[in-house]
């Protein structure tokens, strides 16, 4: 008998449990009253008399090592369970956990009311890929070969082929528009666009641009004028008024500066609009012959104007943001600020 004590002993000793299940049926095999060792303590009135005592202390010792083993993984069990949060007690009368919400983009914001205000008059909205070749970027668009826009400095060149680039502007939405179908093409095109410039406060190498297109017969500089005046005075306040400065872009001929009156100082003069009183909003103007031929329009029969503002600009004007990189640094104390979700 006291070799069968010794080998449960070992059995007991080498033990592992590892769950609720294991720990069940050990108690059932060596705890519990059906258990080995209580068939042992009820053998033990069968032992010879002069041997009960040894058996019987050897006999408490492996009881002694079964309870113990019980509870000490009893209690590590549920140490653990209670330490990955799985079914302790719950209390139901306990309030519930907010959720986080999150908060829209403010470029997000302000890009849909951008496009909210041009479908209101009729403007589509198109796209175009972020990856483009030369001929959308810049050949279509009336750059001649030597521009400098081309250079290394401005555009994000593949490094095995020159001809691919990251667009460096929307406008070559409007190329792939115009070749894909045929007018009228009223439309409007947001997007991100890349420069290679330094990253500063005022520039990132990853913007927004928003273009615009309207080509049809018939279409005049006064469109122009006053789409952009519709489009300024709903975005920045009725009383905004709008400005166009003489410029120059290869695709557009005339080109012109679009300014709006600086609706934080009412043109007082502050330091956003650098005491003049007008702000710049982005470049505009009539779509130039050859790039209508260029993708297969007849310039002697359609006219058109183009324009293309930054999105950021225009965002950090609204919001009077202070630094462009708060746009694309994730910081949540920045982005709550826009308001959640609604
Ligand atoms: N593509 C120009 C830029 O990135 C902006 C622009 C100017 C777009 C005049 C136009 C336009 O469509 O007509 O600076």
């Amino acid at each position: 008998m006291l070799e069968k004590i010794r080998e449960i002993y070992k059995e007991v000793e080498s033990i592992v449990i590892e769950n609720a299940e294991q720990l069940e049926k050990f108690r059932i095999a060596y705890v519990g009253r059906k258990g080995v060792i209580a068939d042992l303590f009820e053998n033990l009135r069968n032992a010879p008399p002069e041997d009960r005592r040894a058996i019987g202390a050897e006999l408490n010792n492996l009881k002694n090592l079964a309870q113990d083993t019980f509870t000490q993984n009893r209690d590590r069990l549920e140490n653990e369970q209670t330490q990955t949060g799985q079914p302790a007690p719950v209390d139901l009368t306990l309030p519930g956990t907010p959720n986080q919400l999150g908060a829209v983009h403010p470029l997000s914001i302000v890009r849909a009311r951008i496009v909210e205000i041009f479908e209101r008059i009729g403007f589509n909205v198109a796209d175009g890929p972020e990856i483009e070749d030369d001929w959308h970027n810049f050949t279509a668009l009336n750059f001649p070969p030597n521009h400098p826009a081309r250079d290394m400095q401005d555009t994000f060149f593949v490094e095995k082929n020159p001809d691919i680039a990251l667009r460096t502007h929307t406008s070559s939405v409007q190329v792939r528009l115009m070749e894909n179908g045929k007018p009228p093409f009223r439309a409007i095109m947001p997007g991100r666009v890349y420069r290679n410039e330094a990253i500063s406060a005022r520039a990132h190498c990853l913007f927004h641009q928003v273009e615009g297109l309207y080509i049809d017969e018939n279409v005049s500089f006064a469109d122009l004028k006053q789409t952009l005046y519709y489009f300024a005075k709903e975005l920045f306040g009725k009383d905004t008024k709008i400005r166009f400065r003489p410029s120059f872009f290869p695709f557009t001929e005339p080109s012109a500066e679009i300014d709006i009156s600086c609706f934080i100082c009412k043109g007082k003069g502050c330091n956003i609009c650098k005491y003049s009183g007008w702000v710049e909003i982005g470049g505009s103007g009539m779509v130039d012959p050859n790039v209508l031929s260029n993708c297969g329009i007849d310039p002697e029969k359609y006219t058109g104007f183009a324009f293309g503002m930054g999105i950021e600009r225009i965002t950090m004007l609204l919001y009077q943001v202070k630094d462009i990189r708060l746009f694309t640094e994730n910081d949540v104390r920045f982005l709550r600020q826009f308001g959640p979700v609604s």
